[in-house]
């Protein structure tokens, strides 16, 4: 459906109609919650979510997409042993009366358009169209990066993904046409104009990733645990982000290979973001592309997340004349590949990895182009 017959649909029932964006991350993965960096941007690829107030504490939801449709009442909102989609917008709901917010019920009708489980953050969008349509006809006004935090903490309690602030940020925060480096930390930011003669495409590879799957919160675990041993090496030591490659080094012995690889991920990861935002300040595309590379070839040796049917991707997208450098996106373990890419070259580049994986899965892969827009938000009807 367009966003011309959206509004019209939005006019005809009565209802405001608020949308939010997916998040691309460029660089700095898995590093949100170990205090790192991260470079996200996102893309026009929306949730959309029309809303109407009730007269009583319902909320009522219908998830087109899903073809499902179900109702809770704010003064019972209980957390669910097998989380499902719901339980987010039970957790966003949840989190922002815990912050003392009081919510009106409302009628909430939502359609996805970002491919659920490909890395392009379809949970923090449906959590931010959520807080912010909620917030708007409760008459509550909140800062969006307030916004993202109680989102995080919505995914964190009610959909058990212990994921860090990232997805939450940039879909609240982002900038048209910009990348945001987001300090994870501090919360202290820069932006980016992303330049014309870079682009940015998304191919879907298929292998669908789940988080709550326990994969994901496991290499938080591990990373907590590799701080706890660095600690004993150096004093000081709070997280991943405090760890220079000499102290690393130092403590190998005492992490042992498999933690010492999932730090040296973290480590080199957050020192590439700098790197790649500097490349994107000074226009510099085949730079960009080697910190893409470099960076999944750590995801899928020392921090192994990576699974087969992406790394055919990465290797076919990469063989193209255009391409710069690729990577998977998002939490891993499935989902999608971003690719750098000269814009002149983009149609080329598009049809040669449709041509050369459209054969491996039995159908013409997902593709999309990046184009960064507007953070989460309600859509002007006028
Ligand atoms: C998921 C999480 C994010 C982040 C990424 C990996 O998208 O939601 O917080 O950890 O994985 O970078």
């Amino acid at each position: 459906m367009s966003s011309s017959s959206r509004i019209a649909k939005a006019l005809a029932t009565n209802s405001r109609l608020f949308r939010a964006p997916g998040r691309v991350n460029i660089i700095g993965e898995h590093t949100d919650y170990n205090d790192g960096l991260v470079l996200p941007t996102n893309t026009a690829l929306y949730t959309w979510l029309n809303i109407s107030p009730r007269s009583d504490r319902t909320i009522h939801v219908t998830a087109h997409n899903l073809g499902d449709s179900q109702s809770f009442c704010l003064d019972d909102i209980r957390r669910s042993e097998n989380p499902g989609w719901l339980d987010y917008i039970k957790g966003v709901a949840a989190q922002l009366e815990a912050d003392g917010v009081r919510l009106r019920g409302a009628e909430l009708s939502i359609d996805g358009e970002i491919p659920i489980g490909g890395g392009l953050s379809s949970s923090a969008s449906l959590e931010l169209a959520t807080a912010t349509a909620l917030l708007k006809i409760s008459a509550a006004e909140m800062a969006p990066e307030r916004i993202s935090e109680i989102c995080q903490q919505a995914e964190n309690l009610y959909a058990g993904v212990n994921c860090g602030i990232m997805d939450q940020y940039s879909v609240a925060c982002c900038k048209r046409g910009e990348a945001i480096l987001l300090d994870c930390r501090s919360l202290d930011t820069m932006f980016v104009t992303i330049p014309k003669h870079i682009s940015l495409l998304i191919t879907d590879s298929g292998a669908k990733h789940r988080l709550p799957d326990g994969a994901y919160n496991n290499r938080g675990d591990e990373c907590r645990q590799a701080v706890d041993l660095i600690a004993e090496v150096e004093l000081g030591i709070q997280s991943l982000r405090d760890v220079s490659m000499p102290t690393l080094q130092a403590s190998k012995v005492h992490l042992g290979e498999r933690l010492f690889r999932r730090s040296r991920h973290v480590v080199t990861e957050i020192i590439r973001v700098t790197e790649a935002f500097g490349a994107l300040q000074s226009g510099d595309p085949v730079k960009l592309g080697a910190l893409v590379s470099a960076s999944h070839s750590s995801l899928r040796d020392d921090f192994e997340v990576s699974c087969d049917e992406v790394e055919n991707l990465v290797e076919i997208a990469d063989a193209c004349d255009g391409v710069l450098g690729s990577r998977m996106i998002g939490g891993g373990f499935g989902g999608c590949v971003l690719s750098v890419t000269y814009t002149e070259r983009l149609e080329d580049t598009i049809s040669k990895i449709s041509n050369d994986y459209g054969p491996i899965i039995g159908r013409t892969p997902w593709m999309h182009i990046v184009s960064p827009t507007d953070p989460a938000g309600e859509v002007d009807m006028q």
